[in-house]
């Protein structure tokens, strides 16, 4: 599909969507596009539809009710499902008329018009659906606006990869091919990636990322990824990103349920938004200095696997007495932080992880959970993400819970053993590999990553967490 901005209309079009705040409906270019010369029954109320079909011409006129325009992170949605729901009824050539939105409401209308033209079902012998449109043209008024929707098009676009990666199944996405994917993307949008396979993780001495590989046919890799601006001075900001990235999470020998297990094929899905988040951060060009570092392993079942009970070691020289293995999101990420603050020096460390049940029980669907000691960058997170509704809600991360999670025999252990506060501890464990760095914040996106939705019969990848950290990081740069 080519996609494009023009400054109005034209004969080929097809289908002209029109979207109106509440009460700001703008009559006579309904009239004048739909050919029907009355007023529309229609007020602009979030999420309303009126398709209008001209009485000579082909064309169809549909009117999208925005709502409130200080709403406009729900814009997105609003326009994504118009768009997923008559996928079908759309014809050739579709233009869709930004001119009277503010400059939000147009972010997030491209936005959900680009991600609501997925198609699903790739594995289909006969795909679900065959979208008609090949031309999507937004009417825009000037180079601001165009501005907006070329960034919304690249944001669309690189949140439609990710999903598209958490949705892979297992037995495709395997750590080696994360590794690839972000290696493609890195040759495409001109950042550095190196993949460090077994061999050189057993030289370098990751050995809590090897442990929770060390069960699977398909072995652990560390991917580090680089992005540089063009020119680097002493204001550059320097972001740290580590993603949790667990191919397919059984728990192991401490196995899970079977019911649902296949959705653990989205225990990557905080790898997804830090690679999403480098790779358009390039894209976009941003004057940050980022590095990312993805451990990524499949938590399997064999002969080979780590077992409870087991003290393994670790990148950092801490050893780690573990009482669970299906609790292995964590014991990767510490090798990938402390990967990270050995070989580098960041301003600012940011984990993203689908890492407890327990953030799910205590935020539901609807929030992550963000762990900090640093005011600041939660409350920076917290409104990044209440600008692009990908939002965050901090808990705590006081000292006394580090308590339960200290071994006998070894420095740290990987699991209380009491059943509360497991997001929180599950967060200490963390901080205990971060070396004190002042400017730490993890992100628990278990609720958040893979979820129910109306696009979708099974739960489906959200995307979560590439326009999160993009906006934090905008807001970085002085
Ligand atoms: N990958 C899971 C966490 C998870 C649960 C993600 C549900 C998405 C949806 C993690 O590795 C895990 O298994 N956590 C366990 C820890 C348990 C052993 C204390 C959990 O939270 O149940
Ligand atoms: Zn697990
Ligand atoms: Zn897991």
């Amino acid at each position: 599909m080519e996609i494009q901005t023009l400054k109005q209309i034209n004969d080929h079009h097809t289908d002209i969507i029109i979207p109106f705040s509440k009460d700001k409906i703008d009559v006579n270019l309904v009239k004048n596009l739909s050919g029907i010369n009355r007023n529309p029954d229609f007020s602009g109320e979030g999420k309303e539809l009126t398709i209008l079909y001209h009485p000579e011409k082909n064309i169809k006129v549909i009117l999208l009710g925005l709502g409130d325009p200080k709403e406009s992170a729900k814009t997105q949605t609003y326009f994504r499902s118009c768009i997923h729901q008559n996928r079908k009824k759309f014809g050739v050539s579709v233009a869709v008329y930004l001119t009277n939105l503010e400059d939000d409401q147009i972010f997030n209308a491209v936005n959900g018009i680009v991600i609501g033209m997925k198609q699903n079902g790739i594995f289909k012998q006969k795909k679900d659906f065959i979208l008609k449109t090949d031309h999507l043209d937004f009417i825009t008024r000037d180079a601001g606006q165009e501005k907006i929707v070329d960034e919304a098009i690249k944001t669309a676009e690189t949140q439609l990869e990710i999903m598209h990666l958490v949705d892979l199944p297992p037995n495709i996405k395997t750590p080696e091919f994360i590794g690839n994917t972000i290696v493609t993307s890195g040759q495409k949008y001109g950042y550095n990636v190196q993949v460090l396979d077994k061999p050189a993780l057993e030289d370098q001495g990751l050995k809590a990322l090897l442990a929770v590989g060390q069960g699977s046919a398909n072995p652990p890799v560390l991917i580090v990824a680089e992005y540089k601006p063009k020119t680097i001075n002493p204001n550059t900001p320097k972001v740290g990103l580590v993603g949790k990235g667990i191919s397919f999470d059984t728990g192991g020998l401490s196995i899970k349920p079977s019911a649902n297990m296949g959705y653990m094929k989205s225990d990557m899905g905080g790898a997804a938004a830090v690679f999403g988040t480098i790779e358009l951060a390039a894209k976009l060009n941003l004057d940050v200095h980022i590095i990312c570092i993805i451990p990524a392993a499949e938590n399997s079942v064999d002969a080979n696997s780590y077992r409870p009970g087991d003290i393994i070691g670790s990148y950092s020289g801490k050893s780690i007495e573990v009482i669970d293995t299906d609790a292995e999101g964590r014991l990767i990420l510490v090798d990938g932080l402390s990967y990270l603050l050995k070989n580098y020096t960041v301003d600012y460390l940011v984990d993203v992880a689908t890492l407890t049940g327990s953030v799910i029980q205590t935020l539901g669907y609807n929030a992550a959970g963000l762990f900090t000691q640093n005011d600041e960058m939660s409350s920076q997170l917290s409104k990044a993400g209440e600008k692009t509704y990908e939002r965050v809600w901090r808990l705590p991360l006081w000292e006394d819970y580090l308590t339960d999670m200290l071994s006998d025999m070894a420095d740290i252990k990987n699991l209380s053993g009491k059943p509360v506060a497991g997001a929180t501890t599950a967060a200490k464990f963390l901080e205990f590999f971060t070396e004190n760095h002042e400017r730490w914040t993890h992100l628990d996106i278990a609720g958040v990553a893979f979820s129910d939705s109306e696009y979708t019969k099974m739960r489906s990848a959200t995307g979560y967490g590439v326009r999160l950290l993009i906006e934090y990081i905008k807001g970085l740069v002085k």
